[in-house]
């Protein structure tokens, strides 16, 4: 059996939670003893006192030292594996492989926390181990150690019915969980996937095994990184993770046609040297793949390659290199389906094609989820000029995303800025922020 003391002032709270559910049959079965000391029996005057002011002055209250040392001592053990934790936000964070650790000590003695904790000299006199259960305030350490109880016992063999419920769980290898389904097959218009009602359990678990590692990148990358991904035979996986590590394939496209100038009608548009710069530089800094200048007039290309020549091939190239740089992945293409085409040659792939507009509506898609859905497909953002791109075009492509907002109802942005702005979103979202990523 194993034995979980909680020292407290609100034993029932403790009481409470484990009165229910495969813990309480657990504790009925002798599998668990869970055991709430009262810290006010450990107090020596007339008002039972576990707290005080702090020395150097600060707001609120400390749980003093002597009741809970006094606590711990008086509980007596016949178990030789023995372990004190004091739940505090200052301690190492839980996790699933802290819970399998802890499985192995006979009995645990959690001491919980009220007020502004309790007095430093706690841990150095009692403690061999300080819990966070994660970055936010709790009010006291009782639904911590509640927590921490819950998820070792539940490993304690015969606790839970169905051992093998555990074994296939989020963490367990590295992974979060794939779906699951029950009984009815169809509910409202969504079916249960048809690789679970086959009956082929190779195929059920190569399934199972590509969820796992899809909803893990899509919610917890930082899983991945310290995981040693095993790579199966089929390629799915060993694409997905070199997907993740080369980040999303972001492609952008400027297009001249078929736009609509300011009286509706459909024109072609004109290359700019602007936006063959700005343009070009955004998707360099952002780490897009190829940016499309996408014209189908022969004489309109022409000058965007001149131009594009000078900076790549001559007196641009000595004359400032990092436009050099800048204009590496620059190309100019006569139609959208010869953009395509090179992207699928390239990916494997066709890309998923997103329209940006300045026009809100409700069908716009919005940045994060549409990421999270798509962040192992080649994508490929298409940007319009003149007044927009034309109706038509619109109906082709894959998705729109919500446009930028502004403060006010002006909302004119250049497509340069447009660009930019995006692609600094994405990067964002997808944790490209050095500094960011540093921080956490
Ligand atoms: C209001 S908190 C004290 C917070 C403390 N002054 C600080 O800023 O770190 C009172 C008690 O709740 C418990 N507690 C609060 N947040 C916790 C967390 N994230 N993990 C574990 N215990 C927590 C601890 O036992 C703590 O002593």
């Amino acid at each position: 059996m194993k034995t979980y003391n909680v020292i407290t002032i609100f034993p029932e709270m403790i009481d409470a939670i484990f009165s229910y559910g495969v813990i309480y049959q657990g504790i009925k079965k002798n599998l668990i003893n869970i055991n709430p000391v009262n810290l006010r029996d450990f107090t020596k005057d007339k008002h039972k006192t576990v707290d005080d002011y702090q020395y150097g002055g600060g707001q609120g209250l400390l749980l003093k030292p002597e009741p809970i040392c006094d606590a711990v001592k008086s509980i007596k053990t016949n178990d030789k594996n023995t372990h004190v934790i004091l739940l505090d936000p200052r301690g190492k964070k839980y996790t699933q492989s802290v819970a399998q650790r802890l499985l192995e000590y006979d009995s645990i003695t959690f001491i919980c926390g009220r007020y502004e904790g309790v007095d430093e000299r706690v841990r150095k006199l009692v403690v061999d181990e300080e819990i966070s259960l994660g970055d936010f305030i709790l009010t006291g350490g009782e639904l911590a150690a509640s927590v921490i109880i819950d998820s070792v016992a539940r490993l304690i063999p015969g606790v839970l019915g169905d051992e093998m419920s555990f074994h296939e769980e989020s963490f367990r290898d590295g992974l979060l969980e794939y779906p699951h389904y029950t009984r009815p097959y169809e509910y409202e218009g969504l079916r249960v996937p048809d690789v679970l009602v086959n009956g082929n359990h190779k195929e059920i678990n190569e399934w199972r095994y590509k969820e796992s590692l899809k909803i893990t990148l899509q919610n917890r990358p930082d899983l991945l990184k310290h995981k040693a991904l095993k790579v199966e035979s089929s390629g799915f996986v060993s694409q997905i993770v070199e997907r993740f590590e080369k980040g999303v394939s972001l492609y952008v496209a400027l297009l001249h046609y078929p736009m609509v100038d300011k009286h509706g009608d459909i024109v072609a548009t004109s290359i700019t040297n602007m936006d063959l710069h700005d343009i070009s530089r955004s998707c360099r800094t952002f780490g897009v793949k190829n940016y499309f200048v996408v014209n189908p007039l022969e004489a309109q290309r022409e000058i965007a390659r001149r131009v594009l020549t000078h900076w790549q091939e001559g007196y641009g190239a000595t004359y400032n290199p990092n436009r050099k740089e800048a204009f590496e992945y620059t190309i100019i293409k006569e139609s959208l389906s010869e953009v395509i085409e090179f992207i699928e040659t390239k990916e494997g792939c066709r890309p998923v094609l997103v329209a940006t507009s300045a026009k809100d509506a409700p069908n716009r898609a919005k940045l994060e989820p549409f990421l999270k859905e798509n962040f192992d497909k080649p994508i490929l953002l298409l940007f319009g000029t003149g007044w927009g791109m034309s109706e038509d075009l619109m109906k082709l492509v894959d998705v729109i995303i919500e446009p930028i907002k502004g403060a006010g109802s002006f909302n004119h942005l250049s497509v340069r800025s447009a660009v930019a702005i995006y692609l600094n979103k994405i990067n964002g979202l997808l944790g490209g922020n050095k500094d960011e990523q540093q921080a956490n």
